[in-house]
């Protein structure tokens, strides 16, 4: 089925909560679900060209969880983002937001991109914006929201961000740390219900590194649910609620963060490997 050509099913599933349970069977407490994933993906292909990337991706996230998704580079897991984050779009497969399909019509696109935010790897701010106008610019002319509760809010992210003294500054000032934090807080503004992040520490060096990683684990505190795509596999033993491998444009294993420590799959393993070395 091509995507956005299957029935709508707008319809909210009961709002039931249940718990996930982890690889031993516990139920964790800090994250309760409800019924309807936020996000909810089934067979998503993608080629360009002859080059098939996706071929059958599916998965689920549920409010407050926490994926991270591992694998080789030119693996796919970029486009992945980009189609999740309406940037471009999968060739088939089903990819729904709160229960409502996401089809090609203007205003479906519009009502679930609201909905996502998305970290890039470098950052992709306005260079010619201060920081407090990348923060706020998309919140104003794009949703239109109240000037003062955007105001109120953007200061409360630069504060949560260390960035309180750089409102005014412009990006070319600031460390590739602060520019990654500019850009976590510009995703944030924009009050997601999902945030993705593409290697958001890629482009930075060991000590900036651990700013970054350390404002995701507050929002992984506060359960913010957040698709993060990385290499640093450490944070994603420790932070993940479930782990996603992909590999040759499948997913060839996945489970909790333990599958990093006790991978299943010889492709799993071979891929962990490599890291060390
Ligand atoms: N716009 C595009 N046009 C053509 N090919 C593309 C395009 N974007 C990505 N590709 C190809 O798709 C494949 C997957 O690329 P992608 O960037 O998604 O990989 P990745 O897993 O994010 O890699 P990395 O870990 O290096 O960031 C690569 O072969 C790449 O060349
Ligand atoms: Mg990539």
């Amino acid at each position: 089925m091509s995507e956005g050509m299957g029935a709508a099913t707008g319809a909210n599933i009961s709002a039931a909560t249940s718990a996930i349970t982890d690889a031993k069977g516990n139920a964790s407490s800090s994250v309760a679900m409800t019924a309807t994933p936020i996000l909810h993906l089934a067979d998503a292909h993608k080629a360009f060209g002859e080059n098939e990337v996706l071929k059958g991706i599916s998965f689920d996230v549920h409010k407050g969880e926490i994926v991270c998704v591992i694998g080789a580079s030119g693996g796919g897991k970029s486009t992945l983002l980009r189609c999740l984050t309406l940037l471009d779009h999968f060739d088939r497969g089903e990819l729904e937001y709160d229960g409502i399909l996401v089809t090609k019509k203007k205003a479906v696109r519009r009502q679930v991109r609201d909905k996502v935010g998305l970290v890039f790897q470098d950052f992709n701010l306005f260079p010619h914006f201060s920081v407090l106008r990348n923060i706020t610019d998309a919140p104003l002319k794009v949703q239109k929201r109240d000037k003062a509760e955007v105001m109120a809010r953007a200061e409360q992210l630069l504060d949560q961000m260390g960035l309180s003294d750089k409102a005014k500054a412009v990006p070319c000032e600031l460390s590739g740390g602060q520019q990654q934090r500019v850009s976590i807080a510009r995703a944030l503004a924009l009050d997601p219900e999902i945030i993705f992040f593409d290697e958001p520490t890629s482009a930075l060096d060991p000590e900036l590194t651990a700013d970054v990683l350390k404002i995701m684990r507050d929002l992984a505190d506060e359960h913010m649910t957040m698709v993060v795509v990385t290499h640093e596999i450490k944070f994603a033993a420790e932070v993940a609620d479930r782990v996603i491998f992909i590999d040759k444009g499948l997913i060839a294993e996945q489970g909790g963060p333990q599958i990093i420590a006790h991978p299943q799959s010889a492709r799993l393993q071979t891929f962990l490997r490599k890291l060390e070395v």
